[in-house]
């Protein structure tokens, strides 16, 4: 089981003082800071010195790989769902299938680790192809909301693909993300994830740092 880590979900911050919101996490114990790409440009990374766990909820992911990578990103997990957009204006979402093994590859010729996400509604499977075939992704992303905002309520039923996924594969980084806190990090520790994603269980403690050493001590027991 690998040592656990706390990422802070930048996006519960308050962006107009996003240096000062990384430091203070930082200062607060995070070992990654969680940052949720949407449609706002990857330009402010650089300004960090930390693990940046980046979570690409985007519909073409291949398109960010090098601005994040200049951007210093160092994690870059990318939805199973998406892959393409058709250049006719349509935006089709399907499940990664010929085109992943390209994008894990640009992802880690920028030195960034590739990893993938699932929607709550995708079966675990669907990533099985991903961390089974050559050149493999090195950490799964469960998201236990529906990806799009914080101070969601978490979704218990997600901890069904945690237990899987860390039967099958002992030593993957498995990272869950959305509403986790002090009333549900034990049920996602004891399913076997790692990574924890916290946003406004942090961002809105009063003290944060007590908030991520209960977490930490939750995953390394
Ligand atoms: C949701 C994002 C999360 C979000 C989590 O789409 O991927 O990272 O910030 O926020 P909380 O922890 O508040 O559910
Ligand atoms: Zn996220």
């Amino acid at each position: 089981m690998p040592k656990a880590k706390i990422a802070p979900s930048m996006l519960s911050s308050d962006f107009a003082n996003l240096a000062s919101e990384a430091a203070r996490m930082i200062h607060c114990g995070a070992d990654w800071l969680h940052m949720d790409i949407m449609t706002y440009k990857p330009l402010f990374a650089h300004q960090f010195w930390a693990y940046l766990d980046c979570h690409l909820m985007v519909t073409n992911p291949l398109d960010y790989v090098e601005p994040l990578g200049k951007a210093g990103a160092s994690g870059f997990t990318f939805h199973v769902e998406v892959s393409k957009v058709f250049d006719c204006g349509r935006i089709t979402w399907y499940l990664v299938t010929e085109n992943w093994q390209e994008l894990v590859q640009q992802i880690r010729s920028k030195g960034m680790m590739p990893g993938v996400a699932l929607k709550p509604g995708t079966p675990v499977e669907e990533v099985y192809p991903l961390l089974d075939g050559e050149n493999p992704v090195e950490m799964v992303l469960v998201m236990t909301v529906e990806p799009g905002f914080g101070g969601q309520k978490f979704m218990p039923e997600m901890m069904d693909k945690v237990r899987a996924l860390r039967k099958k594969y002992p030593s993957l980084d498995i990272e869950v993300d959305g509403g986790l806190g002090a009333s549900t990090i034990d049920m996602a520790a004891s399913a076997g994830a790692s990574c924890i994603v916290a946003g406004s269980s942090v961002f809105g403690a009063a003290e944060p740092a007590q908030v991520i050493s209960l977490m930490r001590k939750s995953v390394d027991v």
